[in-house]
């Protein structure tokens, strides 16, 4: 089979196209033909070792993972001994990341415990862009976040994976929610239902006095105290990501703040997968539909994990296997 190949860190151009033996499923996996993957921060880091942080998991001088690609939909070609939930033909779609990742290649075997029966009123490449993003702005606004009717709420990064599917998530709830992102990405933010929006580079959102019940963040690179002022009384910060230094300092310095004031800043730990049956739903639904930047095709990957490093996309980039 075909698959995109992770042999040292370096720069997307260093990943290889290459021929591989199609794996097969142990007694509790399944053997999935991959339809469409999508990109997300996880590649761009992999494929660098940066932050240093990625190389504690996945190999201090060399990557331990061989096939990366973290989000992925397909059809069910083979089954484990064990399987029992699943058929084959039965399309699905899942987030690979604590189960060795490997979703850039026509197959990959995973177990039956994360998948999720794809909607069937949604495309194979829309499908492959919901599990790692819609399942992170699930986790932080409404696990971690408790969202609630009536209140304000601010999404720092608001033009990513993250923030145009938070806003889906949000519109049930009856919030006003303002968006931050760069310039170029202001439009889709407002097409998409955000109240008001916001140029990161023009307007710094923790200098314009107002202030917030829920904050959610992609991208956190402003000290803790600035992003605790922005906080009404009972306030709540969830960071899904950002500076590894602004980061820690959160998770220490957060939690004291969150001892002392009546605001709680936290960093989320993403469980992958959980509460996917709920995009599931929304998605069924149609009130969950994410933006796309493609489909690409398949050999194209090392440079669309470039172009997204760069920011150059909108949305979520996802790529189609060749039929
Ligand atoms: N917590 C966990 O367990 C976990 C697990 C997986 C991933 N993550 C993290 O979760 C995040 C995923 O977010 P995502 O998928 O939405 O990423 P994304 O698609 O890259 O979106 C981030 C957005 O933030 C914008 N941005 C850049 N600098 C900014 C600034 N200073 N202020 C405001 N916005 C800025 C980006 O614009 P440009 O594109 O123009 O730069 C982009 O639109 C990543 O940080 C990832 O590392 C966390």
């Amino acid at each position: 089979m075909k698959a995109i190949l992770l042999k040292k860190y370096g720069t997307p151009y260093d990943l290889t196209i290459g021929k591989v033996a199609k794996p097969v499923p142990k007694h509790n996996e399944v053997l999935v033909r991959v339809h469409s993957a999508s990109i997300n921060d996880w590649d761009w880091g992999l494929v660098r070792g940066k932050p240093f942080v990625i190389r504690l998991f996945f190999g201090l001088r060399k990557p331990k993972i061989q096939f990366p690609g973290v989000d992925i939909s397909g059809k069910i070609e083979a089954l484990g001994s064990n399987v029992s939930s699943f058929e084959i033909g039965d399309e699905i779609y899942c987030d690979l990341s604590d189960c060795g990742l490997g979703g850039f290649a026509e197959y990959v075997c995973v177990p039956e415990k994360i998948l999720s029966k794809k909607p069937s009123n949604i495309s194979y490449s829309d499908a492959s862009a919901l599990p790692h993003a819609g399942v992170l702005a699930l986790q932080g606004l409404v696990e971690k976040g408790k969202v609630r009717s009536g209140q304000s709420v601010l999404i720092n990064g608001a033009g990513g994976g993250v923030g145009t599917l938070g806003i889906q998530i949000l519109k049930s709830y009856g919030v006003k929610v303002t968006g931050v992102d760069s310039d170029k990405k202001l439009g889709l933010m407002k097409s998409l239902g955000f109240d008001s929006v916001m140029d990161f580079k023009k307007t710094e959102f923790t200098a314009t006095g107002d202030k917030y019940d829920l904050i959610l963040d992609a991208k956190s690179n402003r000290s803790v105290f600035k992003y605790a002022r922005s906080l009404k009384k009972n306030g709540t910060y969830v960071t899904v990501g950002g500076s590894m230094v602004r980061l820690i300092e959160i998770a220490l310095m957060g939690s004291l703040i969150s001892l002392f004031t009546s605001k709680k800043l936290s960093v989320l730990i993403l469980e992958p997968n959980k509460g996917l049956d709920r995009i599931s739903k929304l998605a069924e639904k149609g009130q969950m539909k994410p933006v796309i930047d493609g489909p690409h095709p398949f050999d194209k990957i090392p440079e669309l994990i470039q172009y997204f490093g760069e920011g150059k996309h909108l949305g979520k980039i996802v790529v189609e296997m060749d039929e």
